[in-house]
């Protein structure tokens, strides 16, 4: 379905859980963020029931996100289920690998075509503290495990000055001999850590390093693309990306929508709006379930404004909306 500035909507990014086994210092304080109750969080067939109702709208491609998603009790079941709804033509998930070794068999043969995995640092200490105590091997396990389970494989590395910037090429140089998309995302100040101005790269910024040192080829966008500009190092087996939602936001070409793990509806993951879905999750709702969907696809704002007015987007964390 088509928003209101012409975008055509086909892509839903659900999370099934706000809780995480890490502590990423860009997405929660030390302390972690308040979990939602058991309760709130909605269960898999009421999700089931959402995607469902999107799918007669033109979702097509679904992302599973979190918190964590694989944390979550019956992950895999809950996949499979997806897979066999009419209308779903591609399943990722984005998860940042801590227990994929043990999954990612699972996850390929209930159906998901694409994995994300958020890998900040290529050094064990160095990504022990960016995420507050997660262990890099294992991290380095799932992705080997994913490899050989034939899903298609993105790097989310998160630019910080300061923090992980002495790394940029060495995650550049993994794409030159994997067939992976390696991505490099701008620094978004969604907790409004401290000294938080400091650690924002711009993606021009990237770029210029990396072209110093590598032969950068512009690719054109496929149409499942997403909001990354790909390059591809000449000869290399994979992608590199840059996505930059601080610098120059990609709202013109979003065909997004969000649901959290407690069933509101965003529109854009910057918006203080959410429509509540939970009223209409009964068995008999469909109808009213596609109405809130509409609303929600009719009320995307044009362009979000973290990148110029961070001020006018509310603190919060990723992991309780889906990153
Ligand atoms: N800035 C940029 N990226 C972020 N992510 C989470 N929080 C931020 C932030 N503040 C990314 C994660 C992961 C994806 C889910 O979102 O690193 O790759
Ligand atoms: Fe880190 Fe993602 Fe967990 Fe946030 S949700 S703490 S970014 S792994």
């Amino acid at each position: 379905m088509k928003d209101s500035f012409g975008r055509n909507i086909n892509y839903l990014r659900l999370s099934i859980t706000d809780r995480c086994n890490l502590r990423c210092h860009y997405c929660m304080p030390a302390a972690g963020i308040q979990s939602q109750h058991h309760d709130d969080i909605l269960r898999y067939d009421e999700m089931l029931r959402i995607v469902a109702a999107a799918t007669t709208l033109g979702i097509r491609k679904i992302r599973i996100t979190g918190g964590e998603p694989l944390v979550r009790k019956g992950v895999i079941g809950f996949l499979e289920q997806l897979a066999a709804l009419e209308g779903i033509e591609e399943i990722a998930l984005t998860t940042n690998g801590i227990l994929l070794a043990d999954y990612a068999r699972a996850l390929s043969d209930a159906g998901v075509n694409r994995l994300n995995i958020s890998l900040d640092s290529l050094n064990p200490h160095t990504f022990n503290e960016i995420t507050r105590g997660g262990e890099l091997k294992r991290v380095l396990a799932g992705i080997d495990e994913a490899e050989q389970s034939g899903m298609k494989i993105k790097l989310n590395m998160v630019a910080m000055r300061g923090v992980n910037d002495h790394e940029l090429l060495d995650f550049a140089a993994l794409s030159q001999h994997h067939p992976w998309s390696v991505r490099f995302i701008e620094y978004m100040p969604t907790i409004r850590e401290q000294q938080w101005q400091q650690r924002i790269i711009s993606g021009a910024d990237i770029l210029v390093l990396l072209n110093k040192h590598y032969q950068l080829e512009p690719l054109t966008s496929d149409h499942f693309c997403g909001p990354a500009r790909p390059y591809r190092i000449a000869g290399a087996a994979g992608t590199i990306g840059i996505i930059t939602p601080m610098s120059e936001h990609f709202c013109g070409s979003c065909n997004r929508i969000r649901v959290t793990s407690t069933g509101q509806a965003k529109s854009c993951l910057m918006s203080n709006e959410n429509i509540d879905l939970r009223p209409s999750l009964g068995v008999r709702q469909q109808t009213e379930l596609i109405d809130a969907l509409k609303k929600v696809i009719c009320g995307k704002p044009e362009y979000h404004r973290l990148g110029s007015d961070p001020d006018s987007t509310t603190p919060f964390s990723m992991a309780s909306i889906g990153g």
